[in-house]
């Protein structure tokens, strides 16, 4: 089978810097694969190019073998792709369960007039609505913050309500930037299980972390990138074993 993702020689300039050079490589379909590299390897910034944030200086990038080129993030969220933030994109001025369901709108099929009227099945599905979501609140853990305030919860329950809402969209491909940033071990390692759950559904996930005991625990493949550059990609086992990886990145951690 193809891969779901495949990077051509992306380059991503700001200004003189090559925050992303000149990477090659791809994601197969399945599984949970682990981008590492020190603070400001670029792992951000490959993020923002593969879901359509960044337009790549150079390269191309293939989602199921279809050029993404000049799609916005909508669009590829249409297509399935799905992401949570390294900086919390919470709205605070709704409940827990109103900003999953604002990941749900995107599955929606829902016409703009029959909303502004109000008509009978649109308050149907409403209902559907906040019913899905409290069940993807359920299989994150947030069971009893339902009707939660954002500013009420702890910054694990935050980090799980962002993943249950780029859930709601039904993606193929989820990005988690730092699931585990902030998380103390107790967490994290909980953090770890969802995402084999995520993954076990058949989601395929791309997840970058600085905690590497939950990487190498979780992964079955990780890139390393370094200076924006691919240092390595393998197994955990391989890459904790690579002379280059343990001089450049893990050897200092
Ligand atoms: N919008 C931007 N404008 C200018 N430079 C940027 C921008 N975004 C990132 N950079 C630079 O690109 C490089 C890669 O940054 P990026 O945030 O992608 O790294 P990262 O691997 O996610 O780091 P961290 O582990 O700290 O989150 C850094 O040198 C950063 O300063
Ligand atoms: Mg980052």
């Amino acid at each position: 089978m193809s891969a779901i993702l495949e990077c051509r020689e992306l380059t991503k300039s700001f200004g003189g810097v090559d925050a992303v050079a000149d990477l090659s490589f791809t994601v197969a379909r399945g599984n949970i694969h682990s981008i590492i590299g020190p603070n400001g390897a670029g792992k951000t910034t490959l993020i923002n190019l593969l879901t359509g944030i960044y337009t790549p200086t150079a390269g191309s990038i293939l989602l199921s073998d279809h050029d993404t080129r000049g799609l916005a993030p909508y669009k590829l969220a249409q297509r399935g792709l799905g992401r949570t933030f390294q900086n919390l994109q919470i709205c605070m001025n709704m409940s827990a369960v109103e900003n999953v369901m604002v990941g749900l709108h995107l599955r929606l099929n829902r016409g703009f007039l029959a909303a502004l009227l109000r008509l009978k099945s649109v308050r149907a599905g409403d209902r559907d609505c906040r019913a899905r979501a409290i069940e993807l609140m359920r299989f994150t853990g947030l069971e009893n913050q339902i009707d939660q305030h954002p500013s009420e919860m702890s910054y694990g329950a935050l980090k799980r309500l962002e993943i249950a809402r780029a859930l709601a969209a039904e993606p193929e491909l989820l990005f988690l930037d730092e699931p585990a940033a902030g998380l103390n071990a107790n967490e994290t390692h909980a953090i770890g299980a969802l995402i084999r759950e995520v993954a076990a559904s058949g989601v395929t996930v791309v997840l970058v972390e600085h905690d590497m005991k939950l990487v190498m625990d979780v992964s079955d493949d990780v890139l390393v990138l370094n200076y924006g550059r691919k240092l390595a990609q393998g197994t955990p086992h391989a890459i904790q074993n690579d002379p280059e990886v343990i001089s450049a990145y893990l050897g200092g951690a």
